[in-house]
This record gives structure tokens, sequence and C-alpha cells, in this order.
């Protein structure tokens, strides 16, 4: 199963990828994580995002491509793969194509998870998130069973830099200008799936499945 999870910052892609990747048993592939791990050991890759990401603003299109054909082109990827947040714009989406071509691989679905503005701001304003294994809560909705400790590893629960004050407003306009115009790329390809993430998890992961006749 070749997957795409699109859907705005905070619609809840993380949280659905964890699921849908234990069900088809397939690499979770999340540009944004990827950067975050790097940001966390210091690389060069790391400190070439910070900035961007700190400002809530894109990655430039040639550094999250190049990073995202060096993870698709690895062996674990041959049954399948699911990308959580890429990609983001129409020039992303063309390369993944080109990519794929390569790869002699294509694409069976783009999941597109469906949230209004307010939940948004909520679901973000709330997430805390593992630095150890990236497990995600919710202080009011999902919090983990001791404060700030991750109940799949016991590591340090917090704060993402960009889920706080402005830099929330600008992800969100970022997603709306270069972002939503991918949901019309899909939509003419016959892959894109609409689904409602104004629901309980477990619901939005049924529908998921569902959509794929899974
Ligand atoms: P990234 O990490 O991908 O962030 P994002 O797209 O803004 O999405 P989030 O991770 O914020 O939200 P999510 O949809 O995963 O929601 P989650 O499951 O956590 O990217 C970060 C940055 O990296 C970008 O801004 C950019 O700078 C850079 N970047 C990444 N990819 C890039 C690319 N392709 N090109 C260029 N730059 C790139 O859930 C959110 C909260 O809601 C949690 O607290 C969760 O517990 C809760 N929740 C989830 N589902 C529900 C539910 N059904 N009901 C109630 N609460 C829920
Ligand atoms: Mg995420
Ligand atoms: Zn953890």
């Amino acid at each position: 199963m070749n997957l795409i999870l699109m859907g705005p910052p905070g619609a809840g892609k993380g949280t659905q990828a964890a699921l849908i990747v234990e069900k088809f048993n397939i690499p979770h592939i999340s540009t944004g994580d990827m950067f975050r791990q790097a940001m966390q050991q210091g690389t060069e890759l790391g400190l070439k995002a910070k900035e961007y990401m700190h400002a809530g603003q894109l990655v430039p299109d040639n550094v999250t491509i190049g990073i995202v054909r060096e993870r698709l082109s690895q062996p674990d990827c041959q049954p399948g793969f699911l990308l959580d947040g890429f990609p983001r714009t129409v020039v992303q989406a063309e390369a993944l194509q080109e990519l794929l071509k390569t790869l002699d691989k294509r694409l069976d679905a783009v999941i597109n998870i469906e949230v209004s503005r307010a939940s948004l701001l909520n679901r973000m304003g709330g997430r805390l998130v593992c630095r150890q294994c990236g497990a995600t809560y919710h202080a009011e909705y999902r919090p983990p069973k001791q404060p700030d400790v991750c109940d799949k590893c016991g590591g340090e629960v917090y704060q993402r830099a960009d889920d706080a004050g402005p830099t929330v407003e600008k992800r969100l306009s970022v997603y709306e200008e270069q972002t939503t115009p991918l949901i019309e790329y899909y939509e003419q390809q016959g892959l894109l799936k609409h689904i409602s993430g104004e629901q309980e998890v477990e619901l939005v992961f049924q529908d998921i499945l569902k959509s794929l006749g899974a």
C-alpha cells in the first residue's frame, strides 16, 4: 500500500499515521519528524530546517525532496509506505511523481483529513510530543498517564516550539496558500479520499480503513 496522508497542521496526521502503519506494516515517513530528529541531533540538515520551522514556513523544496528521495529508496519501502506531511507543494508533488516512476511504484490513495480551524487551534494548543519516540498526546483529550512522561517509552513529553502563538497562524496560512492546491491535484488523479477528522481518533481511523476498502 503506497499512501499519502494530507491535512492541515494539527489535523491528526501523525496520530492516524501511527495506526495506519501498524495495520499495514509499512514505514511511516513524516518529513516533519525527520526534520525534528535532525534538529535534535544538531546535523547540518537540522540547522537548515530549524529557522524555517520555527518561523512556520516550509523548508525549501530541494532540501525536502532530497530527504524523501533517499528515504523512499530504502528497501523497507518495498512493500509500501505512508508519507505524512509530504508533498506540501505542487513542485514536491511533481517531484514525487517522477521519483515513483523511476522506482516503478504508484500511489494507491491520498487521504485528506479535514478539520475546522477552531479545532486545529485547539489541537495544536494542547499537543504534547515525546522527545524520545515521537508519540503524540493532548493535554486535554489524550493526556499521558503520568504528567510529562510518555506512556510508551518513559521519555520526556514536551510542547513543540512551532505550536506557540504566531507560528501557528503562519503555519495555517502557509498551508492554505501552498498546500491546498494539492487537493485539486490529487482529486483530478482520482486518488483523493475525504475523511472527516472531527470525530474521535478511533472513528477517524475506521473511516480511513473503509475508504481504502480494508
Ligand atoms: P509537521 O511536523 O508535518 O507539522 P504539520 O503538518 O504542521 O502537522 P502537525 O504534525 O502539526 O499535525 P498532525 O496533523 O500530525 O497532528 P497530530 O496527530 O500531531 O511539519 C512541521 C514543519 O516542518 C512545517 O511547518 C515545515 O516547516 C516543515 N516541513 C515538514 N514537511 C515539510 C514539507 N513536505 N515541505 C516543507 N517543509 C516541511 O495531532 C495534533 C493534536 O491533536 C495532538 O495533540 C493529538 O493528540 C490531537 N488529536 C489528533 N486527533 C484527534 C482527534 N480525532 N480528536 C481530538 N484530538 C486529536
Ligand atoms: Mg505530525
Ligand atoms: Zn515516547
